[in-house]
């Protein structure tokens, strides 16, 4: 997709998603999808000799698992504020990796330098997918692999996602909509031309029966930056309840199903 994109507009909105994502506790957050990182390492079969980047990484849910496995890994975020996080959960995990501020849509890594480039729930949300897509597979070596995973556009975190949206004011034209990046053929489209073509399979995380509902919105609300957020623009607006009860619903259905996401691999020619 071209577009003349407004610069100052662009700034701003990744000015947003930094102050969104590190709002609340990001953290505890991710404890809940802790082992797709794993799961996405596995897919990609990282081993000892690989030099990976995982791009959005946020407290490290891949990055860490990779470094596990022996790799050298580097963690990118546009959000530096998780990276204190990110370092304990390494030090726990007993390795070692570097973190980088930086921006999924100007990668500051020159051409072809990673074997592996992975990203979970993380470069969906960069807004220029085509953009994102396209420094993943320049810093890709030839013959190296990437894997990501992506919220389905039909899951429960999508619901999630999209009640909260509805509620908010429309982002800007050139931001496409991060649950895009959970159909294949979206996918494949943003990589054409790269020498990767995708392919996926859907996964799922387990649901925990005995989180109540109560305890599980609550915690979300004051926990999941997009969500502390919302309620922070709509309390000073009077709509907080209104997405509030909305919410619990939804987080409803999240403790009933278990939340489907995209896992999508490729091998660059
Ligand atoms: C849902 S979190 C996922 C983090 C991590 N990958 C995980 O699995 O827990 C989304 C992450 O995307 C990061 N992010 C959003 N826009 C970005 C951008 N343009 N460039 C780099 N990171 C970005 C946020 O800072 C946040 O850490």
């Amino acid at each position: 997709m071209s577009m003349t994109i407004d610069e100052s507009g662009l700034r701003a909105l990744k000015e947003q998603a930094r102050r969104t994502w590190a709002a609340g506790d990001y953290d505890a957050v991710a404890a809940g999808i802790w082992e797709v990182g794993e799961r996405i390492v596995r897919r990609v079969g990282v081993r000892p000799d690989d030099c990976v980047l995982d791009v959005a990484a946020g407290t490290g849910n891949a990055a860490i698992r990779a470094a596990a496995a022996g790799a050298t890994v580097t963690a990118l975020d546009l959000t530096p504020e998780l990276f204190p996080a990110g370092r304990r959960r390494a030090q726990e995990a007993g390795v070692e990796l570097q973190w980088v501020e930086g921006d999924a849509e100007a990668l500051p890594f020159d051409d072809e330098s990673f074997d592996v480039v992975i990203s979970t729930f993380g470069v969906m949300f960069a807004p220029r997918h085509e953009v994102a897509a396209g420094e993943m597979a320049r810093v890709l070596r030839p013959g190296g692999r990437i894997g990501l995973a992506t919220w389905v556009p039909d899951g429960t975190i999508a619901q999630l996602f999209r009640t909260v949206a509805a509620e908010l004011p429309p982002p800007p034209p050139f931001a496409q909509p991060p649950l895009a990046w959970g159909d294949l053929a979206h996918v494949t489209a943003l990589f054409a031309g790269t020498g990767i073509e995708p392919t996926a399979e859907r996964d799922a995380l387990p649901i925990d029966p005995d989180v109540a509902i109560e305890e599980a919105t609550d915690f979300y609300i004051n926990a999941f930056g997009p969500l502390v957020m919302a309620r922070r623009t709509l309390s000073e607006q009077g709509r907080w309840d209104q997405l509030a009860a909305r919410l619990a619903a939804v987080i409803e259905r999240m403790l009933r199903e278990p939340a489907e996401f995209l896992a999508v691999t490729g091998t660059k020619r």
